[in-house]
């Protein structure tokens, strides 16, 4: 079969890549002369198109590009741009943008609040567009129902706000940052301080509007059981755009406690025992209190020009102070909580305090997008899934003071999280974790030396901490977006590429995730850097390598075809 082509394939291969890459290879401005037409076709209102297509020489490009950049790092001139951003308005442009991109051939990224941690819904090292859905911000609460239907590009504190505006006694469990997205973050699990009582965001999520990759809006009947579960976690920007989430609210009391304690290691040694001891508790106390734990390494007061350990124990009772305090009195006595520690507040006061403004701001603050700065970041994740001993505690803090600057939050688990089985939702990181890591480094200067420098120190830690975490696979949160762990490159996206990020994130729902994604976008139109490949051969009951070979066999014939095609037009014209 190698030998029946007339030329070694390699070089037939070799021409016939060049050939298409010189004729395929879009410019910006091609991209727009064809695009806008496009799109004009599709829109409902057609006169809105010429208002929401931003071409690279459009004066408010850069400031468009930039409202939704969340990490610094992305924010370079030497960062890859999109040749268009597109702004819809309504759902026909939606349709259009994804019809029109798929007509062009362009990748298309979807951003919502632009908090990925890698910037992948505004990055990309091929060409590409971004559509950008920061228009999509309508709220409607339904307190009588309990529900309340959320467009993809609201904020999560204008989510926590609108519901607040309606009842003092509902709320939403989602993440801590008021200006992440709802695009990104409930399609990729979300998690927030109520985790422990309620779950995770995506496990109150009871319908969702998505346009496919065919311009259909498809809601959770439309879409059918399989889809609908696979955006509720698996990641929204493999399947198609997401418009709302339809979501039930939680029950609040409407007094809930906070307390913030600290700890350094060089006061006798007591976070460690903070430490030890906040293991053994915060994933099974009563699950209305959640626990947030950071570890940083600081600078010594006792010795001056020393670093030491800090640990800080940030929490959110729901309920109040006096129930609390007994309560960690008896079982987190290395805490030595006390009443004066606690603050009794609102459950939206107490979004306002999480978010770290100072103890007078209002609520009106959590419906604040514009904070057009960011710092320079990297996360990584990990999970544990048994206590880690004294002495490997000492011998982390050792590491951490050595590497300077990477700390570490630590969130329990527990809880609800406990309850939901591993496959009721893409997310799959449920009974038996402890805890989640949230490895963290943030720096303010931009250049390249500094960002080698830190992202290699938050990898040194990451790969010290390979013993007390899990393993087969080392599991990490979709949410904390971390390209080390693995990528697909571009044009192959195959199975066994996508299975190196894919189990980490996904486990055993990692294999449903790539039938549902062959099901619904069978070319892959919808893909990113750790996007969920498509995979005929899952079925054939051949082992996941075999299987692999044979479609990478059969793909590169298909490719020698398509290109071969290309190369004779060519001659042609
Ligand atoms: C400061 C900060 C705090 C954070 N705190 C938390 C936290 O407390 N809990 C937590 O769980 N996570 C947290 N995160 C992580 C956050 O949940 C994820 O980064 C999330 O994906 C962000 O959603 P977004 O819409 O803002 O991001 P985007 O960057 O816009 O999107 C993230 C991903 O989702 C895709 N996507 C976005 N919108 C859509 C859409 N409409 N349809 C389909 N795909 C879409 C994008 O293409 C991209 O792949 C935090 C991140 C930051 C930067
Ligand atoms: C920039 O793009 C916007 C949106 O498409 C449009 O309204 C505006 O006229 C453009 N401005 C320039 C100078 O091209
Ligand atoms: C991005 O850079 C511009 C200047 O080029 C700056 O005004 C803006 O604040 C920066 N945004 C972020 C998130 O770093
Ligand atoms: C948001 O709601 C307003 C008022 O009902 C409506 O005019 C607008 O079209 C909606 N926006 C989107 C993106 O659905
Ligand atoms: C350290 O602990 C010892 C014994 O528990 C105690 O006597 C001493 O006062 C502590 N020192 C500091 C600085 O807290
Ligand atoms: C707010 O913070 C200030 C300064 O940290 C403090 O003095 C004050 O007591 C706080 N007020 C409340 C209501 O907690
Ligand atoms: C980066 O790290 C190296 C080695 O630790 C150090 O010598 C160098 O000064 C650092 N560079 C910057 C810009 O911090």
């Amino acid at each position: 079969m190698e030998n029946s082509s007339p030329l070694p394939s390699g070089v037939l291969l070799f021409l016939l890549l060049n050939v298409t890459v010189s004729v395929a290879a879009p410019t910006a401005e091609s991209v727009y002369t064809s695009f806008l037409p496009c799109l004009t076709n599709y829109a409902k209102s057609p006169d809105q198109v010429s208002k929401i297509v931003f071409a690279q020489t459009n004066s408010s490009f850069s400031s468009v590009l930039q409202a939704y950049i969340r990490n610094a790092r992305f924010n370079a001139t030497s960062t890859p741009k999109p040749l268009l951003v597109v702004t819809p308005l309504e759902e026909s442009h939606v349709q259009g943008a994804v019809i029109c991109a798929r007509n062009i051939g362009i990748q298309l990224k979807i951003r919502s609040g632009g908090h990925d941690y890698e910037g992948i819904s505004y990055v990309s090292d091929q060409p590409f567009i971004i559509l950008d859905m920061f228009q999509f911000r309508n709220i409607t609460v339904d307190v009588q129902n309990e529900v309340a239907v959320v467009q993809a590009g609201a904020t999560l504190g204008e989510v926590y706000y609108r519901i607040w505006e309606k009842s003092k006694v509902h709320g939403f469990p989602a993440g801590v940052c008021p200006t992440v997205g709802v695009g990104g973050h409930l399609s990729g699990g979300g998690y927030g301080n109520m985790l422990r009582k309620y779950g995770l965001s995506v496990d109150h999520v009871v319908d969702a509007k998505i346009i496919d990759v065919k311009g259909r809006i498809l809601d959770k009947e439309g879409m059918g059981e399989d889809l609908f579960w696979a955006i509720r976690g698996g990641g929204g920007a493999s399947f198609g755009v997401i418009l709302s989430f339809t979501v039930k609210l939680v029950p609040v009391p409407e007094v809930v406690t906070v307390y913030r304690v600290a700890k350094s290691l060089d006061q006798n040694e007591s976070a460690t025992a903070l430490v030890l001891q906040w293991q053994q508790v915060a994933p099974h106390t009563d699950d209305r209190l959640f626990m947030r734990l950071l570890l940083q390494p600081v600078s010594s007061k006792v010795v001056k020009g020393q670093k030491t350990i800090r640990a800080t124990v940030i929490a959110l009772f729901l309920g109040g102070a006096d129930e609390v305090v007994t309560l960690m009195g008896k079982e987190f006595p290395a805490l030595g909580l006390s009443k004066e520690d606690c603050t009794e507040m609102s459950w939206i006061d107490s979004v306002v305090w999480w978010a770290n403004f100072d103890n007078t701001t209002k609520p009106e603050a959590l419906l604040d997008r514009d904070v057009n700065t960011a710092s320079f970041l990297k996360r990584k994740s990990d999970y544990v899934q048994k206590p880690i001993s004294k002495e490997g505690l000492e011998g982390i803090w050792e590491k951490m003071v050595e590497l300077g600057k990477t700390g570490f939050v630590f969130n329990p688990y527990g809880g609800k999280m406990s309850e939901v089985s591993s496959d009721a939702t893409p997310f799959p990181h449920r009974a038996g974790n402890l805890f989640k890591i949230q490895y963290s480094v943030n720096w303010d200067e931009p250049g390249v030396e500094l960002e080698n420098n830190f992202t290699k120190q938050a990898r040194m830690l990451y790969s010290y901490m390979t013993p007390f975490v899990s393993s087969n696979p080392r599991s990490a949160f979709l949410n904390y977006r971390d390209l080390d762990i693995g990528t697909n490159s571009f044009g192959k996206n195959s199975y066994d590429e996508g299975a190196v990020y894919g189990v980490k994130y996904f486990n055993d729902n990692f294999d449903r995730l790539v039938k549902i994604k062959t099901a619904v976008d069978p070319e892959n139109f919808f893909r990113n850097e750790q996007s969920i490949p498509t995979h005929t051969g899952l079925d054939t009951g051949a082992s996941k390598s075999g299987a692999g070979k044979l479609s990478h066999f059969s793909r590169y014939w298909k490719l020698m075809l398509d290109v071969g095609g290309f190369f004779i037009l060519e001659l042609i014209i």
